[in-house]
């Protein structure tokens, strides 16, 4: 199956239609070629395909589409078999002095990956007021076969993350900031123990940015994140990232002096500024999968809505206007996100900042397509690491400021509760 064949599998035939009438239509071509450059397998250089050289040294997947397979997301290892590394699973490290900011647990020929992560997982048992229960598991995290001698960053200062879904991210990029900010509350004046603040990062010109994609918001343009991947998950150069080795630091040798792919026909990157753009364009222009049209349930949305979900889980936001992309422009949608960071508590919590994130702050997820968001083999895999195996899950994991919104799930009757996963399941 091609990707586009794969994405229209998931999302109905009728939304897909009409959402891309304006962008496919004229941009066909470049939209088949950003699919082949997602999907595209990078060798080692170099190589006699100059046009496919660059991978790594040191890297996690050959291509996008092996963590983001069908536009959709990954899950963390299930821990019983040894030779299952799930599906874009990375280890961030915060900023380690000689293994960078994520592990690399691939090499090419002739260079030892920086290590694997193993994970366990700790069945915890949380009661309902009803008498029922729900069995969570609680990850931990061990990192083996280090290669390059001891971690420098504390072992709690290390994050676990999977692979979001990366569809309808280009609608999300054209929601204003202003729509945004207004949904802010920093310092909770409205007193509902919500409170909601942007991230703010460096955009490209260095001038502060509002950080929207990414668990932790760190980036604020499709273009950022995707220039980031290739740098730490592929191992690849492009504009805003120029080092072809990628996440490899000065104290690895080996693997800044090995053979690399950057061209002078494509001005000195593995990856030149078109490939870039036309990359970009096709993951802006993914459709997602499901929130183009209001919920259909609305008895499911007034629970959503009494339990508190709505705080953080927005409805609804409007696209702005952007001539340059008219099919993402002026639209009313539907992603149940404020694109805000929310103090999530002590469980969910890592070690790790991100701009103005600190290690217990996430973005709200955004739950459109989330019936559809299972990873490749089927299985649901939620939040940043991946841990919760589904919605009820996901929702007992709530903590923090969403520790009321967890508390009145848990006092609902056992149908209603039921009824409210139903409808997330429906977004
Ligand atoms: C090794 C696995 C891996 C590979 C390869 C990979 N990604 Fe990702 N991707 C991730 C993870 C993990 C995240 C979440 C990162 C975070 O927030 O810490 C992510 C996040 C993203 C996001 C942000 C989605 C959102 O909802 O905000 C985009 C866009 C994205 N990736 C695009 C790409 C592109 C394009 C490529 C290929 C150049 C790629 N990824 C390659 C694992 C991967
Ligand atoms: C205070 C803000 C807040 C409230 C209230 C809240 N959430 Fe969340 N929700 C988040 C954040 C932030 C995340 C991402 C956490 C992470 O990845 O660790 C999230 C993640 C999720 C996820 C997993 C999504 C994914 O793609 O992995 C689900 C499902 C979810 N929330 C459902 C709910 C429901 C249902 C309610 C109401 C009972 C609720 N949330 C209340 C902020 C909130």
């Amino acid at each position: 199956m091609t990707q586009s064949t794969r994405v229209a599998a998931v999302v109905s035939a009728a939304a897909v239609s009409v959402f891309l009438t304006g962008a496919a239509a004229a941009d066909g071509l470049d939209f088949a070629m950003g699919e082949a450059i997602f999907e595209r397998l990078w060798v080692q250089a170099p190589s006699s395909t100059q046009a496919a050289d660059g991978l790594g040294p040191l890297y996690n997947a050959r291509s996008c589409a092996a963590c983001h397979p069908g536009g959709g997301g990954g899950r963390p290892p299930d821990g019983t078999v040894p030779e299952d590394r799930g599906i874009g699973f990375v280890l961030r490290l915060g900023d380690d002095p000689v293994y960078g900011r994520q592990l690399q647990t691939l090499g090419t020929s002739g260079l030892a990956p920086e290590g694997q992560v193993d994970v366990t997982w700790r069945d915890e048992k949380v009661a309902f007021p009803d008498g029922s229960y729900a069995l969570l598991r609680r990850p931990a995290y061990a990192v083996r076969a280090l290669a390059y001698g001891p971690l420098g960053v504390a072992p709690d200062a290390v994050s676990a993350r999977v692979a979001p879904p990366v569809r309808g991210l280009g609608l999300l990029e054209r929601v204003p900031d202003a729509a945004i900010l207004a949904a802010a509350d920093p310092d909770d004046r409205d007193g509902d123990g919500v409170s909601g603040r942007p991230n703010r990062v460096a955009g490209y010109d260095g001038a502060p940015a509002l950080g929207r994609f990414g668990w932790k918001a760190a980036h604020p343009t499709v273009e950022s994140q995707n220039g980031e991947a290739f740098s730490l998950d592929v191992g690849m150069s492009s504009p805003h990232h120029r080092e072809a080795w990628g996440d490899c630091t000065a104290a690895q040798e080996a693997c800044r002096g090995a053979p690399h792919g950057d061209q002078p026909q494509f001005e000195g990157l593995e990856i030149p500024s078109s490939l870039m753009t036309v990359l970009t364009a096709y993951v802006e222009g993914l459709p997602p999968a499901g929130g183009l049209e209001p919920p259909a349930d609305r008895d499911g949305d007034a629970l959503f809505d009494r339990a508190g979900c709505a705080a953080c889980h927005r409805p609804v936001l409007v696209t702005g206007d952007d001539p340059a992309a008219p099919h993402l422009s002026n639209r009313t949608i539907f992603p149940y996100t404020d694109l805000l960071l929310h103090d999530l508590g002590d469980d969910l919590g890592d070690g790790v900042a991100a701009g103005e994130a600190t290690g217990r702050e996430w973005r709200t997820a955004p739950l459109w397509g989330m019936g559809r968001s299972a990873a490749e083999d089927g299985r649901l895999a939620l939040l940043h690491d991946g841990r919760a195996r589904s919605v009820a899950e996901a929702i007992l994991w709530h903590g923090g400021e969403a520790a009321a919104a967890r508390r009145r799930f848990m006092e609902m009757p056992r149908a209603e509760r039921e009824r409210l996963v139903r409808f997330v399941l429906s977004l």
